[in-house]
């Protein structure tokens, strides 16, 4: 087979991502024919993969201008970059420099956004705090992950956003979805690309367990791995309890793990102390947004040496151990694998696009702050998934209807008395 050139490779991609996102394929069709973003610029700052083209191709369907650059230095795909730098402005390389990065950003900032979706919150934050001139173009905004809400709750505190900001991740379609199966299976997938080590057997340390801990710690179970979980919410920690985990603080963990995996969206989670601790030869990746779960910094100062074994993994000798960590803390699952399945995508990118429409019919009437997608519009897209994957569910007969309606005697009554 002829060599490909990098574009061609990243379109080949693409449909194949296509091929198994048919939610937003049937939004694509509808956009096509209605053009709701007609007129409009939307600046987006999102992982550039596979997933995330479909997205931008979809979203351009349906009249818009779009703009892409990457959150995060190393989750580019440099194959999609290039592919879709003929289709829309998009600024996006594997690697590069917080300078670089920058630069990128202000080309985004440049075309005057009307829509922001964002994936960590950083171009929303930017536009607030750097570039507040360009609010007046600003319709909303849209995001997807769990810290970027985060952020944008504590702005909303603040009195600070100055926009509508529809929570994407708070779509059930959303969090369930990609951020427990997509984020178990893509972490998984970027420990096993980068350290090739055996699960089953080992003991598997899991940071956190919300939404996107409880996937890995699901699927490292399911690997044959023992899983610990460390948490400090109470509820959370008493759940993966009875999930079968053992849950202890992670200064015991440390001297017992193999593999330790961080999902909290908090800082300092695994420090200096905690990898003295560990076993020789410890494997440590971050599932976060942020690089800052696992201390990096602390460990390249107190490590005696440090050298790149992979692509993905350095191996830093720390008083006479060897620590591995993947992908210099960031996103393991993006860095050293490819993110979340296609399938799953799916359903976050319907919510982005349909999040983008809501703001775009709903122009003038939203408030500034953290607002849900209506649950409609949540329930839609589950309906669709399910349609297009040939599921079919049962219908509330009128007697049930009436029943779950009831309150008054024959409520509480039992068919049987
Ligand atoms: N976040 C997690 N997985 C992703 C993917 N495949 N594309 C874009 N963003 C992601």
């Amino acid at each position: 087979m002829a060599e490909l050139t990098s574009a061609e490779q990243g379109k080949l991609d693409i449909e194949l991502a296509e091929q198994n996102m048919p939610v937003l394929m049937k939004l694509r069709e509808e956009f096509e024919k209605t053009k709701p973003f007609e007129g409009l610029t939307i600046g987006c700052c999102l992982h550039v993969t596979k997933e995330t083209a479909v997205l931008m191709r979809t979203l351009k369907a349906g009249g818009a201008n779009v703009g892409l650059y990457s959150s995060n230095p190393l989750s580019t795909d440099d194959n999609i970059a290039e592919a879709l730098q003929d289709e829309i402005e998009c600024h996006a390389k594997r690697g590069e420099t917080y300078e670089v990065y920058k630069g990128y950003l202000a080309k985004i900032l440049d075309m005057k956004p009307n829509i922001c979706i964002s994936d960590g919150g950083e171009l929303i934050i930017e536009i607030h705090q750097n570039r507040p001139e360009l609010l007046e173009h600003v319709i909303g905004g849209t995001e997807e992950t769990t810290t970027g809400i985060i952020r944008f709750r504590n702005m909303e505190k603040d009195g600070a956003l100055k926009f509508p900001l529809v929570s994407v991740n708070d779509s059930m379609t959303k969090h369930m979805f990609d951020n427990r199966y997509g984020t178990g299976q893509s972490t998984m997938d970027g420990v096993l690309r980068s350290a090739n080590r055996m699960i089953a057997g080992s003991t598997f340390v899991v940071g956190g367990y919300g939404w996107c801990s409880r996937g890995i710690a699901m699927r490292a179970r399911g690997m044959g791995a023992n899983v610990i979980v460390t948490e400090i919410d109470a509820i959370k920690a008493l759940e993966a309890h009875m999930d079968g985990f053992r849950v202890m603080p992670m200064d015991e963990a440390a001297k017992l793990g193999n593999f330790f995996i961080t999902s909290t969206g908090n800082t300092d989670v695994i420090t200096v102390e905690h990898m003295k601790s560990m076993k020789n030869g410890a494997v440590l990746g971050n599932a976060g947004h942020f690089n800052v779960e696992v201390m990096v910094k602390e460990l390249e100062e107190s490590a005696s040496s440090k050298k790149k074994v992979r692509r993905d993994l350095d191996e830093y000798i720390l008083d006479g151990k060897k620590i591995y960590l993947i992908g210099e803390g960031r996103l393991a699952n993006l860095v050293a694998a490819e993110g979340h399945p296609a399938e799953v995508m799916d359903m976050s990118f319907a919510n982005q696009a349909l999040a983008a429409k809501h703001l775009v019919d709903n122009k003038g009437k939203l408030k500034a702050g953290v607002i849900p997608l209506p649950s409609e519009i949540d329930v839609s897209i589950a309906k669709t998934k399910l349609d297009e994957s040939g599921i079919k569910m049962d219908e509330l007969s009128k007697r049930q209807k009436e029943y779950l309606a009831a309150w008054g005697e024959g409520a509480f009554k039992s068919e049987r008395e």
